[in-house]
């Protein structure tokens, strides 16, 4: 996820550009920069680190131009940098342009444009597009934005500007965001209205394959082959942090919004044409994968959770024994390890104290390392052997929604690739489960606009008064069960146990009584009819039963007193839909309770102490 902010009116738009990446800050920092076109052509600035780098060295930049371009990254493709950071010009220094997403295909146009003797500077995946565009243009920018756009693939905003078209401005996206303001004489581009609502609350909000051409007097919209749209001009009438959070009324409800593109932007590329799942940069050969003798994962928290999903599937497809432990304690114990040992790190941060120990111990001790890390230059990623990356975009909620799903979906991709390694599965197999992955960002954004969050909600306020949760899964369900108690914990502060539904019997079944609250993770499984036996068990108490069922199952309906329906999918990708309505259950008992859900007490969202 990055913020991209342009402009086209009279004032001088380097310190109008620069207010508007600190209103898109929380989109990324790990570098940014600015193009602006004056009479001697584009100039361009570019800094590592946070904004204040970039704003330290904006008195390079000519003050005088009144178009311009501006970004703020969050690494995807190439380490923060700054050859890495946007704007990205071609060969000339005619054209520059900035993106946010993924061209999917840039490694394919890559070589096609290095063979046709383009020089490239970067590694990002967006460079390419400026020098598409310098290929196509024929004197319209619009044009050659439009041919580039058709040459790739992915999801992605894009914006350009060109020298010989001082007065203009052309931005296209494909299931990203971009919004275009409309001031007096002055109009904008940009990923999010914070960025112009100083400025202007009147907004065009484009669709996909829109094209939006933004001159001096005026935005237009056209299609794809120049006829022009028609596209209604809208009034914002948010306070700027409503902005910040796109309407939303917290960071973890907009977070939990954002999961269905986390899990496309984390699959992108990782499905090859056939179905198989390429994995880049994990530091191990086919051939390592099948000398590995077990697997041992290494995380705190929601991440732990991720590692047990990962466990399951790992055992199940790739064979692999496979242990989860918690990073504090692992540290210091005396874990037995060797060099047929994989020890897999996973932290959204990168930066957990206990997990970079753990995977210390893991290294020193001669087995590799591989880190699962939403952030691009983390210190995870400087002390591994082979990294990979989960690309949620900045989470600012303190409680983990996005980056876990992003999580469970990158050890599946894992298992997946672990198993064709070592010859558990044939690409049939391998394709039925991508062929699955694929529909679930679909899947999960039809649920995230249907009428289930609000049933959810409903829901949640009935039983917000209650004293303790108790949480059961079995397979696949528990790892859901365990984060759905964390986030309630964590945001509600009702105190709250998961458990192995067969465990219940064991002891915990001695606090329910009549009207504790239990929420079942019931969706289809091979212990379907077990985990029925384990929630009779519960009703014969007079708890009350709240399923996370699958789409169609009626027969909870004599079971269950609440039934929060998930679209339905193969058991072992269920994690993905089946943890959502309880993500969001903890976010509406929270609600109801007037708790702080973005900021709660006592946590941090980066534990960089033990
Ligand atoms: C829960 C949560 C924490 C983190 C844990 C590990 O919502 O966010 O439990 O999962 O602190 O953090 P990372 O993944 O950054 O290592």
């Amino acid at each position: 996820m990055c913020g991209i902010v342009g402009y086209v009116g009279e004032r001088p738009c380097r310190d109008i550009l620069f207010r508007g990446l600190r209103k898109l800050e929380y989109r990324g920092y790990d570098s940014a920069g600015m193009s602006i076109v004056t009479d001697s052509g584009v100039n361009s600035l570019h800094a590592v680190g946070n904004l204040d780098n970039l704003e330290a060295l904006l008195d390079q930049l000519d003050g005088g131009g009144t178009v311009g371009i501006a970004h703020t990254r969050w690494a995807t493709h190439g380490r923060p940098s700054v050859e890495n950071a946007h704007p990205h010009t071609d060969c000339t220094g005619r054209f520059a342009i900035v993106l946010n997403g993924i061209v999917e295909n840039y490694l394919g146009l890559r070589k096609t444009l290095l063979a046709e003797g383009h020089i490239f500077t970067s590694e990002t995946d967006a460079e390419v597009v400026a020098h598409l565009i310098e290929r196509s243009y024929g004197g319209s920018l619009q044009r050659a934005v439009v041919e580039a756009f058709q040459q790739m693939e992915g999801h992605f905003t894009l914006c350009a500007v060109a020298a010989d078209e001082p007065d203009v401005l052309v931005g296209v996206r494909k299931e990203t965001p971009l919004v275009a303001g409309i001031g007096e004489g002055e109009y904008f581009l940009a990923s999010a209205v914070p960025a112009f609502l100083a400025d202007t609350r009147a907004v065009i909000y484009p669709e996909d394959g829109d094209v939006v051409v933004v001159a001096r007097d005026g935005v237009r919209v056209f299609d794809l082959d120049g006829k022009p749209l028609r596209r209604k001009v809208q009034t914002v009438d948010w306070d700027e942090e409503a902005a910040e959070k796109a309407g939303f009324e917290t960071f973890m409800l907009k977070e939990i919004h954002e999961q269905p593109a986390a899990l496309s932007d984390t699959m992108a590329e990782r499905i090859g044409p056939d179905g198989g799942v390429v994995l880049e940069g994990l530091g191990l050969s086919a051939e390592d994968i099948r000398g590995l003798a077990r697997v041992v994962i290494v995380a705190c928290g929601t991440s732990s959770y991720a590692g047990l999903v990962g466990k399951y599937a790992l055992e199940r497809w790739a064979r692999l024994p496979v242990e989860v432990e918690v990073a504090s304690e692992f540290r210091y114990r005396e874990p037995v390890l060797d060099a047929d040992c994989l020890c897999i790190a996973i932290s959204q941060s990168g930066e957990t104290a206990d997990t970079l120990a753990a995977m210390r111990m893991a290294r020193a001790a001669g087995a590799r390392v591989l880190a699962i890390t939403n952030i691009v230059g983390s210190q995870a990623t400087r002390e591994t052997d082979g990294v990979l990356f989960t690309r949620a975009g900045l989470e600012i909620g303190v409680a983990a929604t996005k980056t876990f799903l992003a999580q469970v979906l990158a050890v599946l991709l894992l298992a997946l690739h672990f198993a064709e390694a070592r010859g558990h599965m044939g690409l049939d197999e391998i394709r039925s489960c991508t062929d699955e992955l694929k529909r679930i960002p679909g899947l999960l954004s039809r649920y995230l606009d249907s009428e289930a969050p609000a049933q959810v909600a409903e829901v949640a306020r009935r039983y917000a008064g209650s004293g303790y949760f108790m949480c059961l899964g079995r397979r696949a369900g528990l790892p859901v069960a365990m984060e759905g108690a964390l986030k309630l914990k964590e945001i509600s502060y009702v105190p709250t146990e998961a458990y192995a539904a067969g465990e219940m019997k064991h002891g915990p079944i001695a606090l329910l009584d009549a009207g504790s609250p239990v929420l079942v993770v019931a969706t289809d499984s091979p212990v379907y009819d077990k985990l029925m036996s384990n929630v009779q068990e519960v009703i014969a108490r007079g708890a009350r039963v709240i399923a996370v069922a699958s789409e169609g199952n009626d027969s909870l309906a004599d079971v269950a007193d609440e039934i929060l329906y998930v679209p339905r999918t193969d058991e072992m990708l269920s994690p993905l839909l089946a943890v959502v309505p309880l993500q969001l259950f903890a976010y509406y008992v929270a609600q109801a309770r007037g708790e702080k859900v973005d900021q709660p007490r006592n946590l941090a969202k980066t534990v960089t102490v033990e």
